[in-house]
C-alpha cells in the first residue's frame, strides 16, 4: 500500500513537471486531488487495512495529497506570473510615443475682442442688447434720417453704401447707431446699452479698410448725463482695455447725430508715436468716435431732449484688435489662414 502510494506520488511529480500549461495542470489537479482520485479511493480503502498500520498509511496519503498540492499551486502561481510578463510587455503604453492629436478650434481673435470689451461695459453698468434691435440688413430711415443725417450727406452716397438693388431704402446697414434708434425707440430712458456686430461699407479693400467690418455701439440716456461722463466711461474703458501705459488723447470732431462729438486716438502701437504708414505719420489712430446725443436725435424718438441728455460712441472693433495684437492688416481676419488664428 505504501508502495502504490508513493507510486502515485512519483507519477504526479512528473506529470507537474510536464505540465506545459494552466490546462494540463487543471488536469493533473482532477487526477490527483479531485474525490474520484485514486488517493481518495485509498483513503476511502483504509478501514480495509490493518489497525496498527492505519495511522501510518492515513498520515503518508495526507502527507501526499498536500505535497502534491502545494506543488501544483505553485506551477500555478508560475503561469500566473509568465502570464502577468506577457501581458505587462505586450500593453505597456510608451509615453514617449507621440499621442493622437486631436485639433479643435478656438475663438476668432474679433469675437475675443468683442467679449472683452462686452465685459468690460457691462462692468461699467451697460447691457448687452439683443440683435432684433440692430438688423445688418435696414432701412436708410434707422440707418441715415432717425440718426440727423442729411439727405445730401456724402455717407448716404452709393460710393460709400450698399442698397439694395430691390427693395426701395433698404442698405446693409454702415454703422452700428442703429441700434442706439431702435432701442430708443422701444424703451425708455435710463438706457445703457452696448450693441456689438457687422457693418459694411462700399469700399476698396486694403491693408486699413474692408467692406465688411464690426462696430461696438454703445448709449447711455438719462437725466443729467454730461460729458464728463463720456469721457470718464470711455477713459475708463481704455484703461481697462489697453492697460494704463498706452497713451490716448480726445479729439474735437463732428457727427450729425451727436454735439459736441469727439473722436478718441490711441498712440501708434506700430511705431509707437513717431509716425509710420500705418498711422499715415501722425502717430496716432482713432478707434472710435462719439459725443452727446443730439437734440434732434432724441426728439425724433420722442424723448424730451429738455429732461434728457445722453452720450453715444461707435468703436472699431479690427482696429481695436490690430492695436491691440500689432496686426498690420485688416484682410487677414476674414482669410482664415489657421497660420494666423492659431496666434490668439
Ligand atoms: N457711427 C460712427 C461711425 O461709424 C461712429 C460713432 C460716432 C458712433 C459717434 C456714435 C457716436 O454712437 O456717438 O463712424
Amino acid at each position: 500500500m505504501e508502495e502504490k502510494i508513493l507510486q502515485i506520488k512519483k507519477e504526479a511529480l512528473q506529470e507537474i513537471e510536464q505540465a506545459e500549461n494552466q490546462k494540463m495542470l487543471d488536469d493533473v489537479r482532477n487526477k490527483y486531488l479531485s474525490r474520484a482520485s485514486e488517493l481518495n479511493n485509498l483513503k476511502k480503502g483504509l478501514k480495509d487495512v490493518a489497525p496498527e498500520l492505519r495511522p501510518k498509511i492515513g498520515a503518508l496519503t495526507n502527507e501526499v495529497s498536500k505535497e502534491i498540492e502545494a506543488l501544483v499551486n505553485q506551477k500555478a502561481e508560475e503561469f500566473y506570473q509568465i502570464e502577468l510578463n506577457k501581458r505587462l510587455e505586450e500593453e505597456r503604453i510608451d509615453v514617449t510615443l507621440p499621442s493622437t492629436y486631436e485639433p479643435f478650434g478656438h475663438i476668432h481673435p474679433l469675437t475675443k475682442t468683442i467679449n472683452e470689451i462686452v465685459e468690460i461695459f457691462e462692468h461699467l453698468g451697460f447691457s448687452l442688447i439683443k440683435n432684433e434691435f440692430s438688423p445688418e440688413v435696414e432701412v436708410e430711415k434707422y440707418n441715415f434720417d432717425l440718426l440727423n443725417v442729411p439727405k445730401e450727406h456724402p455717407a448716404r452716397d452709393v460710393q460709400d453704401t450698399f442698397y439694395s438693388k430691390l427693395a426701395k431704402n433698404v442698405v446693409l446697414r454702415s454703422q452700428t447707431s442703429n441700434a442706439q434708434v431702435r432701442q430708443m425707440q422701444n424703451s425708455r430712458p435710463p438706457i445703457k446699452i452696448i450693441s456689438p456686430g457687422r457693418v459694411y461699407r462700399s469700399e476698396s479693400v486694403s491693408a486699413r479698410k474692408n467692406n465688411l467690418f464690426h462696430q461696438i455701439e454703445g448709449l447711455y440716456v438719462d437725466k443729467n448725463v454730461t460729458f464728463g461722463d463720456l469721457k470718464g466711461v470711455l477713459n475708463e474703458f481704455i484703461r481697462l482695455y489697453f492697460g494704463s501705459s498706452r497713451p490716448t488723447r480726445f479729439r474735437n470732431s463732428f457727427f450729425p447725430f451727436t454735439e459736441p462729438s469727439a473722436e478718441v486716438d490711441v498712440q501708434c502701437i506700430m511705431c509707437q508715436g513717431k509716425g509710420c504708414p500705418t498711422c499715415s505719420g501722425t502717430g496716432w489712430l482713432e478707434i472710435l468716435g462719439s459725443g452727446m446725443v443730439d437734440p434732434n436725435v432724441l426728439r425724433a424718438v420722442d424723448i424730451d431732449p429738455d429732461v434728457y441728455t445722453g452720450f453715444a460712441f461707435g468703436m472699431g472693433v479690427e482696429r481695436l484688435t490690430m492695436l491691440k495684437y500689432a496686426v498690420d492688416d485688416i484682410r487677414l481676419f476674414f482669410n482664415n489662414d489657421i497660420r494666423f488664428l492659431n496666434q490668439f
